[in-house]
């Protein structure tokens, strides 16, 4: 495993190494501001599976550096060394901090962090700079961040509620590293949704030098307050034209090589861009409302994935607009599906007013039945673990 630790205590240090029998790159001093001035000294290595960053200096700097690895290298699993869990825990998890280490931390509980932290990094694969994107036709899937597409076959059912609200909780876990694409290329509403007026949109994103560069698409994206990108659909149909499923396939092969979690809103039914982004999406998430008619489109959507053996193990069923006592039961619909429903989200007021506000219920303090349900989506791709091992550590895996 490549460990690189950054630390001015020479007792830590110690037991680092004998925790893993000298296997750690150890750099000494204060931590610098960002995370090439730490790779730098390394010139000619891997980039490291696992950092290791001692906070007990300032707690300020390490959670910048954190989070700055989160961006340049979210393959890399990053530990902190702190005695302050409890003050720092939530701005860790935010920073895309794995595990908080004591100080005084026993060799065996540094062993059990380490492994852990090389697992992730393993599942998470390798750090970008070393592994480009590929595009499996056979799985479906692609190296780099997990593409999670949110589809129907009918319009009106809840895929912008789901998706926004599912991009802004995963953003709240992990920001900076989650990016919201609207798909919906005639009619889509994200930034409504959002309240965004971005500058660009996604005709720009798909052709010229942001096609060409994706540092240059990174530009591009809009920046939502809870460190969510968004790349919006086009301000008018019109500008809809010419858009193609090979340029949106382009577009999500970008974006899933730089960010960790891709989240795709999508038009109602099958179009050519949502194929496109099917055919890049790791795992999928359909909605259908509680009616005969709607129920029996998704039957007919899900057919259609076992025939092709399309997401088997990778998809997640989300009954929305579910009303107690009014036409379907919950029981109706997993047996006309034929199989369990993920996620049921309640009729609510709440929705259209959070929409209206352009506030999704995930970011406001709005309280809604809606709410628990939805956070329970995002802890599906993002839950949050504790080790349990006492009271000095606390750790949170933002899995793919
Ligand atoms: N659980 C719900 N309760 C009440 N209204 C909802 C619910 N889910 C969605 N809505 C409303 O239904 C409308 C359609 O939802 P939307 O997410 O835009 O669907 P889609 O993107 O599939 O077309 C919106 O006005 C939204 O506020
Ligand atoms: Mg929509």
């Amino acid at each position: 495993m490549s460990i690189l630790l950054a630390t001015t205590s020479t007792d830590l240090e110690d037991r680092i190494q004998r925790a893993t029998s000298g296997h750690v790159l150890s750099i000494k001093g204060p931590l610098p501001d960002r995370p090439e001035e730490l790779l730098y000294r390394l010139v000619g290595s891997p980039v490291p599976q696992v950092v290791v960053l001692d906070a007990q200096a300032s707690s300020v700097q390490a959670l910048g550096l954190a989070a700055g690895f989160a961006v340049t290298s979210p393959g890399t699993s990053v530990l902190l060394v702190s005695d302050l869990w409890q003050e720092i825990g939530m701005d860790a998890m935010r920073a895309g901090v794995l595990d908080i280490l004591h100080p005084s931390a026993e060799i065996a509980d540094i062993q059990v962090a380490l492994e852990r932290a090389e697992r992730v990094a393993q599942l998470r694969g390798q750090p970008q700079t070393t592994a480009p994107t590929t595009v499996d036709p056979t799985t479906a899937t692609v190296a780099g961040g997990r593409v999670i597409s949110v589809v129907s076959p009918k319009g009106g059912v809840g895929k912008t509620t789901v998706s926004t609200n599912l991009a802004v909780g995963l953003a709240k876990a992990a920001p900076q590293s989650v990016v919201l694409v609207d798909l919906d290329i005639q009619f889509g509403d994200v930034a409504n949704a959002l309240n965004l007026e971005p500058e660009y949109q996604l005709p720009q994103m798909v052709r010229g030098d942001a096609a060409r560069d994706t540092m240059v698409l990174k530009t591009f994206l809009a920046l939502h307050p809870t460190g969510l990108y968004v790349v919006s659909g086009p301000e008018s149909p019109i500008e809809a034209d010419g858009i193609d499923g090979e340029m949106v396939g382009h577009l999500l092969d970008q974006l899933a090589a730089e960010f960790r979690f891709v989240v795709v809103d999508t038009a109602p039914g099958l179009s050519e861009h949502t194929l496109a982004a099917m055919d890049r999406t790791t795992d999928l998430v359909l909605i259908t409302s509680m009616d005969v008619h709607g129920v029996r489109g998704l039957r007919k959507e899900l057919d259609t994935l076992d025939d092709l053996g399309m997401f088997t193990d990778a998809r997640h069923i989300v009954l929305n607009f579910a009303e107690n006592g009014r036409g379907l039961s919950t029981a109706d619909v997993r047996a006309t599906l034929g199989t369990d429903v993920d996620l049921v989200l309640p009729v609510s007021r709440s929705v259209p007013a959070s929409v209206n506000q352009g506030i999704p219920l995930l970011q406001s303090s709005m309280r809604s039945p809606v709410t628990k349900e939805l956070a329970r989506l995002v802890a599906r791709f993002a839950p949050p673990v504790s080790t349990g091992r006492g009271r000095h550590r606390r750790s949170w895996v933002g899995a793919r």
